[in-house]
């Protein structure tokens, strides 16, 4: 009964979300260069990025939707390019920025960047619930790598309070079902390049989730799943 519960609610979330793009995609903000990033990040982002224009700010509730409050601008506006030139395709990216970012203009990337980057990443409310164990052994991932599998400390890229910079992602605060699925993605992305070196074929961008995530591959690929996901809450509750 609890299981047919659960599968109901998600078919109900998942209708929702998809008459949701389907009419954001009618939406008259989207496809009109007219249309200012503050615009829209308060007609079309705010849907599932969370709330503008109050405290929410671009810091979403809901794990399937990435927090870009805070997030560094010259990153997301590389995102937002890859979602409309359809570089980055993980699944959610093609289900749900490929249709919002089709249209933009560069100045519309340039404004949303800007704007979300100055908007103010909060503490994430989950960090909360998480095993203090788990988030302990991915601070030790973050601050010194896996040495085992020649991984480099997170934390000489993204930064001491992975703050990020400039193409460097922050992590700080981002949700943890987020981080680990992207996690997966550079992953996945690691072992279709291993298969081709195998194949003596050629690998090329077209079979990448994440084609510019390279320098993530080896990483990735050198945690297992238990280090990804400790890694992820540690990432998590840092403020
Ligand atoms: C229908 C829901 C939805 C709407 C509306 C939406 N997004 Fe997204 N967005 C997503 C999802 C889902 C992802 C994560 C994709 C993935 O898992 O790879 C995402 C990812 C992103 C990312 C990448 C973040 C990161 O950390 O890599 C950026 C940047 C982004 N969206 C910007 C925007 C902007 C700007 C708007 C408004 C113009 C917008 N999104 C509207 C669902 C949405
Ligand atoms: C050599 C530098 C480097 C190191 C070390 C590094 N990263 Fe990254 N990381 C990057 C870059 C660059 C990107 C952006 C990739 C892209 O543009 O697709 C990134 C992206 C990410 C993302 C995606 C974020 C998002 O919003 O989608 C995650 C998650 C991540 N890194 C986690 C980690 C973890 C965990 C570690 C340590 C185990 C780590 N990184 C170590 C350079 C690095």
């Amino acid at each position: 009964m609890k299981q047919i519960a659960k599968i109901l609610t998600l078919s109900a979330v998942a209708l929702t979300l998809g008459a949701c793009s389907s009419n954001l995609e009618r939406s008259r903000s989207l496809g009109n260069p007219n249309v200012s990033g503050n615009t829209l990040a308060q007609q079309v982002c705010s849907i599932c990025h969370g709330e503008v224009g109050n405290s929410v700010n671009g810091n979403s509730v809901n794990p399937t939707f990435p927090i870009l409050a805070g997030q560094q601008a010259v990153y997301l506006e590389a995102e937002m390019q890859e979602f409309h030139e359809h570089t980055r395709k993980d699944k959610a990216a093609q289900d749900m920025m490929w249709g919002i970012a089709r249209d933009f203009t560069p100045a519309q990337i340039k404004q949303l960047a800007e704007f979300y980057s100055h908007q103010t990443p909060l503490p994430n409310p989950a960090a909360a619930t998480a095993d203090p164990a788990m988030v302990a052994a991915g601070q030790k991932i973050f601050n010194e790598g896996n040495l085992e599998k020649a991984v480099p400390p997170c934390m000489a890229c993204h930064g001491a309070n992975a703050e990020g910079n400039g193409p460097i992602p922050r992590l700080a605060g981002q949700h943890a079902d987020y981080l680990y699925k992207q996690l997966m993605a550079f992953n996945d992305d690691a072992m279709r390049g291993e298969e081709h070196e195998k194949n003596h074929s050629a690998g090329s961008e077209e079979d990448l989730e994440r084609p510019h995530g390279v320098a993530m591959e080896g990483i990735a690929h050198g945690l297992d799943d238990a280090q990804k996901h400790e890694v992820a809450l540690y990432l998590q509750s840092l403020k």
